[in-house]
């Protein structure tokens, strides 16, 4: 019997970041070992069709996932299992001791597709249901984040029907929280799709508009000079934090063109701080992950004030872009942690977490006499 591992590794997936869960993917199974795993590839389509073939990757690379035979995780007397389905009949193509979900975004690191797994029963690489979700939600994680005391720029949370029904007021309300400019987020998208840096009342009309194309609820906070700080987490109840880094971005802000397609941004690794900051950034980025009951990965971004030299929370990511030069792994590189042992640990918490699940008692008798 073979004594590696059965791990899925998934990519693709219906969000804007289908493409960069494919790079990302690349990156892993490149750097998977073939001694200790034995990788079985699924692709997630544009449309959310789950695909199977032992080269998906390839496939979905040269964009035919739609090609390939639909995919399915099931369990079967709570152990999971891979099927394919082939002329209408499913067939076992393995059982699953992990899933690598290396996906970002909608659908994939908002804690739906970690519900999935759970109710599979199955392993799973990365942050849970909760900590996805709520990460997810820049609008709701600014209110947990800020409740365990770390600083957050003031912000407001506003909804489409808002929006779409009393403009005035929502202007009235966001002039009252902060002077211009304020930056618009819708509050559940990622890679800086809709977002937009207001700088008077009729551009803040222009974005609050587009934002609630993206979104129903829509997060607008004030609009700081900032530099970029990013900081790596890594583990379950113990963590590893890395040093600070710091993105310079090409653009006025770090936008989705700078991120993904005019090279690199350039990166200053550590981030040129002074000890007491970047100590004190650290300690954020671990009780951030915590705050939101992170497990496995998270990337811990904050804004600089360029003038008062002020830190803030910006956001957190539980599935970061994840490419070998991606800032996550590049972090934890410069801590020592090569990329191929950072994907070893990664699988190693994913299965901590599961057997830690094991031990939670779920079923207990009611007495009935009380
Ligand atoms: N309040 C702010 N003040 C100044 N700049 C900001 C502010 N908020 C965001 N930015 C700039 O806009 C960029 C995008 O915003 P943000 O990081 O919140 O969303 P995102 O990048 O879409 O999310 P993700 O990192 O999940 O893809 C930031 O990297 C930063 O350059
Ligand atoms: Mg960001």
């Amino acid at each position: 019997m073979s004594t590696k591992l059965n791990l899925v590794l998934i990519f693709g997936g219906k969000s804007g970041e289908h493409a960069v869960s494919l790079m990302s993917a690349r990156s892993v199974l490149n750097a998977l070992d073939s001694e200790k795993y034995q990788v079985f590839q699924v692709g997630i389509t544009r449309e959310g069709r789950w695909t199977y073939a032992a080269n998906a990757l390839e496939v979905f690379e040269n964009k035919h996932g739609e090609s390939l035979n639909e995919a399915f995780i099931l369990a079967r007397n709570e152990t999971p299992y891979l099927y394919e389905l082939i002329d209408g009949q499913l067939r076992e193509v393995t059982q699953i001791d992990i899933v690598f979900p290396v996906l970002h975004g909608t659908f994939g690191e908002d804690g739906t597709i970690q519900g999935l797994f759970e109710i599979q029963n199955c392993a799973y690489v990365g942050a849970g249901v909760l900590a996805s979700s709520v990460a997810m939600d820049k609008a709701l994680c600014k209110d947990v984040v800020a409740n365990a005391g770390i600083p957050v720029l003031p912000y407001g949370i506003f909804s489409r029907q808002q929006i779409e029904n009393d403009l005035p007021a929502v202007i009235e309300a966001v002039e009252g929280i902060s002077a211009y400019p304020v930056f618009v987020k819708p509050a559940n998208l990622g890679s800086s799709v809709g977002i937009t840096k207001a700088k008077n009342r009729s551009q803040l009309q222009d974005s609050l508009r587009l934002a609630a194309r993206y979104d129903r609820r829509i997060l607008v906070e004030r609009g700081i000079e900032a530099r970029e700080i990013e900081i790596s987490v890594l583990g379950n109840e113990d963590v590893v934090v890395s040093v600070p880094g710091e993105i310079v971005p090409g653009d006025e802000f770090y936008t989705y063109k700078d991120k993904y397609h005019s090279g690199d941004p350039e990166t200053a690794i550590p981030a040129p701080l002074p000890e007491p900051v970047s100590e004190q950034l650290r300690t954020w980025a671990v009780q951030t992950f915590r705050a939101i009951d992170g497990a496995g990965l998270a990337r811990v971004d904050f804004l600089l004030d360029k003038n008062s030299g002020k830190a803030w929370f910006n956001e957190i990511n539980t599935m970061p872009g994840f490419t070998q030069i991606s800032m996550y792994s590049k972090l934890l590189a410069y801590s020592g942690l090569n990329y191929r042992q950072l994907i070893d640990q990664l699988i190693e918490l994913g299965l901590e977490r599961k057997a830690d699940q094991a031990r939670t008692l779920r079923k207990f008798e009611v007495d009935d006499e009380q």
